[in-house]
């Protein structure tokens, strides 16, 4: 029986890892996405996603999480959620109900405080040092502040052939106190159906709304495009047009699943995401916009793997 994830940057591994090893012993997409994006959010060296996440320009927290059960199309989401350890796991339980399934600032932390979900201070040490650099960076030029907005957004297929999708995301840095990305907006950063498969995104949310490039995919899939050709068409048709209208187009990268385990990934940078399935065991692969409207992929090396560790655990003076 067919399974599989797929997950955005070389961040997902670990928790790919773990996936893999219990989606083939039958357990369900459902909690094989939420383990994968709490090991993610638990990480403290990841510095877009939970805990270590980068703060808004006041120096505060704000999460975004998203859900989304493809069989029933059930979704939970949080925006904007403050010292909760796992926003993905109060995402999903918003997804159970009819009404009020999306909350945003203190009435999401409320809630989460109120069903128990565990509370801890998400900015760490490291987080507020280079915050504190950024600002004092931006009081010696006019480079603009944003950066990092690499969320980790993940689709999962099980053996009963259910799908669910989910992300989760600290947003872009130094942005504005409230402001809300694409992560968790469902045909943005995330949309999935059993039935035909499902997208998640990651990049300049500001940009991939424009889009609803999630959702854009999983209809081509409906169509019957295979899941790379679908993102490769969504992907960068919608990178063109943007480039042409606005003159520029955010950063933004796209990975798919359909409901048969097959995959595909477009992106206009470089971009690392992390692969398993019934056929394949866990991959980290990168992937970069090729000639025309194509995708080269290729394993990572073990060279780009070794910069990346040294990368995210470099001191910050
Ligand atoms: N893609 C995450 C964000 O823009 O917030």
């Amino acid at each position: 029986m067919k399974w599989g994830i797929i997950a955005t940057w070389r961040m997902a591994y670990e928790g790919i890892m773990g996936a893999a090893e219990d989606l083939s012993q039958g357990l369900s997409a459902k909690d094989a996405l939420e383990n994968t994006i709490k090991a993610v959010e638990d990480y403290p060296f990841y510095k877009s996603v939970g805990y270590g996440g980068l703060p808004n320009e006041q120096g505060i927290v704000e999460l975004d999480a998203a859900y989304m059960d493809g069989d029933n199309f059930n979704i939970g989401a949080v925006a904007g959620i403050q010292d909760v350890k796992n926003p993905i796991s109060v995402a999903r339980k918003l997804s159970n109900n009819r009404f009020n399934s999306f909350l945003v600032g203190s009435g999401a932390t409320a809630y989460a405080q109120k069903n128990n979900f565990e509370r801890i201070n998400m900015l760490t040490e490291r987080a507020k040092k280079i915050w504190e650099n950024r600002l004092e960076e931006m009081k010696n030029s006019n480079l603009s502040p944003y950066d990092g907005h690499d969320t980790v957004g993940a689709v999962c297929l099980d053996k009963n052939k259910s799908m669910v999708a989910g992300t989760s995301s600290s947003g872009l840095f130094m942005k504005k106190q409230g402001r809300v990305g694409d992560s968790p907006l469902s045909g943005s950063g995330f949309y999935v159906d059993s039935e035909i498969g499902g997208a998640t995104a990651t990049g300049l949310g500001e940009d991939l709304m424009k889009g609803c490039l999630s959702y854009e995919i999983v209809r081509l899939m409906g169509e019957g495009l295979s899941p790379q050709a679908a993102a490769d068409k969504a992907v960068y048709e919608f990178h063109d047009k943007l480039a042409k209208r606005k003159g520029k187009a955010g950063a933004f990268s796209l990975v798919c699943m359909n409901n048969k385990g097959e995959w595909g990934v477009a992106t206009n940078v470089e971009f690392s995401f992390v692969v398993a399935t019934d056929k394949e065991s866990p991959k980290i692969y990168l992937a970069n916009k090729g000639e025309g409207h194509t995708t080269i992929i290729e394993e990572a090396s073990q060279e780009w793997l070794d910069a990346y560790e040294e990368r995210i655990k470099r001191p910050i003076q």
